[in-house]
């Protein structure tokens, strides 16, 4: 349970996605992400910090306990969902490879393998997806490295067999299928950024407030119900992580 709301059906939260390597049709992604290989898989961790590596998910998962992370989503679409991961903090990773004094932000890449993800064929976005966090967002206890939902490994639509979830930014910020992950000291520019700046900005923190041009924001539809519901600023986790923004014009988010 989420500030009381019910879970998202596993049937919804696995045949509605977000996935353009694979399509830009939510419900075609399932089908043509089913022989994705997740195995062998390794994350490269460097730039900024003194003790980079290769780590390789099994290693991961043996190392980071697997908790439940019961979160809402909120894609900029407009539409919700309340999502019960497995998964580790990604603070614990980052402090195994020490980042140094110059490091200010995380700049996370997917896998790039256009033979598997036929949608890396088209110039939709420039390839790979790229996504970036502020260094204190991503030290963050609510931001985490998603690795499953519902208790079973994540299934290949959903982000296999890695991927960020940070819940009080819009979806899109959750890049699936990490491969690689940099402390850099300027902040990245996200695939998004590069597609549409007028419509995605960085920082992209939940925000009734602020309309983006094409989706309305103060109101959401939560997958499984028909009425719509109100926005909360942050997603409802303002109380854990506005604190973060202090000084910032909270208007200019997107
Ligand atoms: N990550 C990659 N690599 N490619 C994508 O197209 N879509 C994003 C995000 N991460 C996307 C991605 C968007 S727009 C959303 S809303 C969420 O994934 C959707 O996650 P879900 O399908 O698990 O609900």
């Amino acid at each position: 349970d989420e500030l009381g709301d019910k879970l998202t059906s596993c049937e919804d939260i696995t045949n509605y996605n977000n996935f353009y390597e694979f399509s830009t049709e939510k419900e075609e992604v399932a089908s043509l992400a089913r022989n994705f290989r997740t195995s062998p898989w390794t994350v490269k961790v460097g730039g900024l910090v003194s003790k980079p590596g290769v780590f390789d998910l099994d290693d991961l998962l043996r190392k980071y306990p697997q908790e439940e992370r019961i979160y809402r989503l909120r894609c900029v679409e407009g539409w919700s969902m309340v999502i019960p991961w497995l998964g580790f903090p990604l603070a614990a990773l980052l402090k195994e490879v020490e980042p140094t004094s110059r490091a200010k932000y995380v700049r996370f890449e997917s896998l790039y393998d256009p033979e598997q993800m036929s949608g890396q064929k088209t110039d939709l976005l420039d390839w790979p997806y790229v996504e970036g966090l502020r260094l204190d967002e991503a030290m963050h206890n609510l931001t985490i490295l998603a690795t499953g939902l519902y208790g079973k490994p994540l299934p290949p639509q959903d982000g296999a067999p890695i991927r960020l979830v940070v819940p009080w930014k819009y979806g899109f910020k959750n890049i699936k299928s990490i491969v690689k992950m940099d402390l850099v000291e300027e902040m990245p520019v996200s695939a998004w950024m590069a597609a549409a700046p007028d419509e995605y900005g960085f920082y992209a923190n939940v925000n009734p407030d602020v309309p983006h041009p094409r989706w309305p924001q103060s109101s959401e539809r939560r997958i499984g119900e028909l009425a719509r519901r109100k926005t909360l600023p942050f997603n409802g986790y303002a109380e854990e992580v506005a604190h973060l923004y202090s000084g910032m014009d909270l208007r200019k988010f997107f």
